[in-house]
C-alpha cells in the first residue's frame, strides 16, 4: 500500500520534472487532466460519445489524446466532428461551452475540435500566454463568439489557424503578422469587420489565405418594416472592407487567395513585376466593389489555375499578357464594366475550361483565335456589346464545348444552321435576348444532351416542331417572348417516351400560341415546377388532367382566353406558391378544394366570370381584394360579405 503510494509519487516527481519514461497506463500530468476533465464538462451533448469514454485519469490513453511519451504532456487533442475511418464517414456534433481551462494543456501542439457545430463560447484570452507550443489550431465550424484574442500573435510556433464558419467578430487582429511559420490562416464564413491588416506583409511561409465572406450572415434581419429597413443601411459597415494592402506581393509563397464576398474596395493592387506571387494558383476577388483597371501585368501570375473577379467595377481592357497563363482553367470576369476587345492571345490559354465574361462593355469582333481553345467547355459572353450578328462559327469547332451563353450580343438571322451538325457535346444554349427570326428547326431535335434551351425574347415565328420530343435530357425551355404559333402540347411530351420527362421549367408565355391545354399521355411531365402560358391565345377548358403536375410551384395563365368552370383537381398541386389565372374567361364558383393550396403565397383570380362565394378560410381570405377584383359577381372575404339571402341559408341550420 505505503510502496504504490510512493510509487505514484515518484511518477509525478518524474512528470513534473520532465524526465523519465512514460507509458499509457499511468496518471496523466495534473494541469493536462484538469483542462481536460474541465472541457468535457463543458459539453453536454457529444454525438460521437467519445468523451463518455475519457474516464479515470490516463487521459494518454484516451480518445483522441495523444501524449509526448518522454514527458507525459498531452501534445495533440483531436477530436473533428467529422469523423471518417476506412468503414464509415460520421458527421458529429458536440454541444456547450468551450471551456477556458483547456489552455491548462500547455505542452499542446494540435488542438482539433473543428466542425464539431455546437461548440460555443468565445477564443480565451489565455490561449496566447499558455499554448505556446500550438502548431495548429482548428476551431472552424462551431458556433463561438466574440474577438480573436490580440494575444493569438504570441503563439510564433503556429502553422494552421482554421477559425472559419463561426461568428467571430471585430477586426482581425494585426498580431496575427507576427506568425511567421503560418502556412495556412482561414478566417472565412465569420463576422470580421475593418480592414486587412497591413501587418500580413510579415507572413512571408503563407501558402492558404482565405478571409472570404465577412458579412453578418446568421444575423441578416428577419424582421419587415422599419427596423429592417435600418439594419439593411447599416450592413456594407459590417463587412470587411477598405483596401487589399499592396503588400500582398510579399506573401511570396501564397498559392491560395480568397477574399471573395466582402467590400473591399480600391484597385487590385497586383502583380507590378515577372515573378511576384508565382506561386499563386487560386485567387477569388469576386463580389466586392473593386476599381479601376485590370493590372496591365496579371498574365505574369503565371501559376494561376483558377481566378474569379466577377461582380466588381473593374474597369479597362482584359490585358494581352493574359495569354501567359498557360495553366488557367478557369476564369470569371463576369459583372464588371470591362472595355475593349478580348485579346487575340486568348488563344494560347489552351487549359482553359470555363471562360466567362457576361455583362461587361467588351467589343466585338471576337479574335479568331478563340478556335484554338480546344479545352473550353463553357462560354458566356452575354450582354457585352459585341454585335456579333451572326454567331461565329468556330464555336461549332470546339469539340468540348457543352454549355453557351450567348445572350444580348446583337446575333441576327436564323439560328446557325452549322448547330445542326456540331461535334460539341451541347447541354446548355442560351441565344436569348438577341434578334432571331425565322424557325425553331425540326434539326434541333438533334441536340439530344440538351439541358437547357433558352431562345428567349427574339422574333421567331414558327410552330414548335414535332422533334422537340426526342430531347429525352431537356429540363429547362425558356421561349418567352417571341412570336410562336400552333399547339403547345407538344411541350408536355418532351422525352416522354425515353424517361417519361424530365421537364421542371417551362416558360412559353408572350407567343402567339392558340391552342387548348392538353396534356398528353399518362403520366405526363410531373416535374414541371414552373410553367408560364400567360400572354397567349390559349383557349378551351383546363383539362382535369393539370392536377398531375403534383410538382408544380408556380403556375401562370393569365391573358389567354381559357373558360369555363376551374377543375378542382388544381387543389392536388399542394407545392403551388403562385397561381395566376386572371384575364381568362373562367366561370363558375372557386372549388373549395383550392383552401388545400396551403403554400400558395401569391394569387390572382381578377378578372375573369367567377361567382359565388370566395370559399372561406387559409389561404383564400388571406389574399388582398385584388386578388379576386373584376368579375362576374365574387363575394366573401377579403371581398364585401355575400347577399343576406345566402347568409339566411347558410345560419338557419345553426339555429
Ligand atoms: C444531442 O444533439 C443531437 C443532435 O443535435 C440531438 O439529436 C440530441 O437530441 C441531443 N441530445 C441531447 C441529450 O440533448
Ligand atoms: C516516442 O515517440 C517518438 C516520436 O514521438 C518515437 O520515435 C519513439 O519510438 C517513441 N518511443 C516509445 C518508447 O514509444
Ligand atoms: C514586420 O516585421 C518587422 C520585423 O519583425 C517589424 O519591424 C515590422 O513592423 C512588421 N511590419 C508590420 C507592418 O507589422
Ligand atoms: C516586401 O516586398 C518588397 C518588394 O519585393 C521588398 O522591398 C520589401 O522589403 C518587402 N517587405 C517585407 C517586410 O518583407
Ligand atoms: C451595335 O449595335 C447597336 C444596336 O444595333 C448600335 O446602336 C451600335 O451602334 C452598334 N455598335 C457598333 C460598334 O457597331
Ligand atoms: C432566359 O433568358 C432570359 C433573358 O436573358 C432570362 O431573363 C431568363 O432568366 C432565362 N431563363 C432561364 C430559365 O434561365
Ligand atoms: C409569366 O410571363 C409573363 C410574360 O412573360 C411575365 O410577365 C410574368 O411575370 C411571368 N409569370 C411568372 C409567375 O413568372
Ligand atoms: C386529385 O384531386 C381530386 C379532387 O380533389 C381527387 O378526387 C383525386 O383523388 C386527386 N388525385 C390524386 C392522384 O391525388
Amino acid at each position: 500500500m505505503g510502496c504504490q503510494l510512493l510509487l505514484i509519487v515518484a511518477v509525478l516527481t518524474i512528470i513534473a520534472s520532465g524526465e523519465g519514461k512514460i507509458n499509457v497506463g499511468d496518471v496523466c500530468n495534473p494541469n493536462d487532466l484538469k483542462g481536460l476533465t474541465s472541457f468535457k464538462a463543458g459539453i453536454h451533448n457529444d454525438t460521437s460519445e467519445r468523451l463518455a469514454k475519457w474516464v479515470g485519469q490516463s487521459c494518454c490513453g484516451w480518445e483522441g489524446i495523444l501524449c509526448d511519451n518522454t514527458t507525459g504532456r498531452v501534445t495533440e487533442i483531436r477530436l473533428p466532428g467529422f469523423i471518417s475511418t476506412d468503414d464509415f464517414v460520421f458527421q458529429s456534433q458536440m454541444e456547450g461551452l468551450l471551456s477556458p481551462s483547456i489552455t491548462f494543456l500547455t505542452s499542446l501542439e494540435v488542438l482539433d475540435l473543428g466542425g464539431l457545430i455546437g461548440l460555443a463560447g468565445t477564443i480565451p484570452t489565455s490561449i496566447g500566454f499558455r499554448l505556446q507550443k500550438l502548431r495548429k489550431l482548428y476551431l472552424y465550424g462551431n458556433k463561438l463568439r466574440g474577438l480573436v484574442p490580440e494575444s493569438i500573435g504570441n503563439l510564433l510556433k503556429l502553422e494552421e489557424l482554421h477559425l472559419h464558419e463561426n461568428g467571430l467578430s471585430g477586426t482581425i487582429p494585426s498580431s496575427l503578422g507576427n506568425l511567421q511559420n503560418l502556412n495556412e490562416l482561414f478566417l472565412h464564413s465569420n463576422q470580421f469587420t475593418g480592414k486587412i491588416p497591413d501587418s500580413f506583409i510579415n507572413l512571408t511561409s503563407l501558402v492558404r489565405l482565405d478571409l472570404h465572406s465577412n458579412y453578418l450572415n446568421d444575423h441578416m434581419p428577419q424582421k419587415i418594416g422599419e427596423l429592417q429597413v435600418l439594419e439593411e443601411l447599416d450592413f456594407s459597415s459590417n463587412l470587411l472592407r477598405g483596401k487589399i494592402p499592396s503588400s500582398v506581393t510579399n506573401l511570396t509563397v501564397i498559392s491560395v487567395l480568397y477574399l471573395d464576398n466582402n467590400y473591399l474596395e480600391g484597385a487590385i493592387p497586383f502583380p507590378s513585376s515577372y515573378g511576384q506571387m508565382h506561386s499563386l494558383s487560386f485567387l477569388r476577388l469576386n463580389n466586392n466593389h473593386l476599381t479601376g483597371t485590370l493590372p496591365p501585368n496579371f498574365g505574369y501570375l503565371t501559376s494561376l489555375q483558377r481566378v474569379s473577379l466577377a461582380n466588381n467595377k473593374l474597369q479597362g481592357a482584359i490585358p494581352a499578357s493574359l495569354g501567359y497563363l498557360q495553366d488557367l482553367t478557369e476564369l470569371y470576369f463576369n459583372g464588371n464594366q470591362l472595355s475593349g476587345w478580348i485579346p487575340k492571345s486568348i488563344g494560347q490559354l489552351s487549359s482553359l475550361l470555363i471562360f466567362s465574361v457576361s455583362h461587361n462593355s467588351i467589343k466585338g469582333p471576337l479574335p479568331d483565335q478563340m478556335s484554338s481553345l480546344q479545352n473550353l467547355q463553357t462560354v458566356d459572353l452575354s450582354f457585352n456589346p459585341l454585335n456579333l450578328s451572326s454567331t461565329p462559327r468556330w464555336l461549332a469547332e470546339l469539340p468540348s464545348l457543352s454549355r453557351i451563353f450567348l445572350a444580348g450580343v446583337g446575333i441576327e438571322g436564323e439560328i446557325p444552321e452549322f448547330l445542326r451538325t456540331t461535334p460539341s457535346p451541347i447541354q446548355e444554349l442560351d441565344l436569348s435576348v438577341n434578334h432571331l427570326t425565322g424557325s425553331i428547326p425540326a434539326w434541333l431535335g438533334r441536340l439530344t444532351q440538351l439541358y437547357s434551351l433558352n431562345l428567349s425574347r427574339n422574333a421567331l415565328v414558327s410552330e414548335i416542331p414535332q422533334t422537340i420530343t426526342n430531347l429525352q435530357d431537356l429540363g429547362v425551355l425558356d421561349l418567352h417572348s417571341n412570336k410562336l404559333t400552333g399547339q403547345i402540347s407538344r411541350v408536355f411530351e418532351i422525352g416522354q417516351r425515353f424517361s417519361g420527362g424530365s421537364l421542371t421549367y417551362v416558360d412559353l408565355s408572350d407567343n402567339s400560341f392558340s391552342s387548348g391545354i392538353e396534356l398528353m399521355g399518362e403520366g405526363g411531365q410531373t416535374g414541371i415546377q414552373f410553367l408560364n402560358l400567360s400572354h397567349n391565345f390559349l383557349e378551351g377548358r383546363l383539362p382535369n388532367s393539370i392536377g398531375r403536375l403534383k410538382s408544380l410551384r408556380s403556375l401562370d395563365l393569365s391573358y389567354n382566353t381559357l373558360g369555363f368552370v376551374l377543375p378542382n383537381t388544381l387543389a392536388n398541386e399542394s407545392l403551388l406558391e403562385t397561381l395566376k389565372l386572371q384575364k381568362n374567361q373562367f366561370t363558375g364558383k372557386i372549388p373549395s378544394e383550392f383552401l388545400n393550396l396551403r403554400k400558395l403565397k401569391d394569387l390572382d383570380l381578377s378578372d375573369n366570370l367567377l361567382e359565388g362565394e370566395i370559399p372561406a378560410g387559409n389561404p383564400l381570405s388571406n389574399f388582398p381584394e385584388s386578388s379576386f377584383s373584376g368579375n362576374r359577381g365574387l363575394c366573401g372575404k377579403p371581398l364585401t360579405p355575400c347577399k343576406a339571402r345566402v347568409l339566411v341559408k347558410s345560419t338557419i341550420p345553426a339555429n
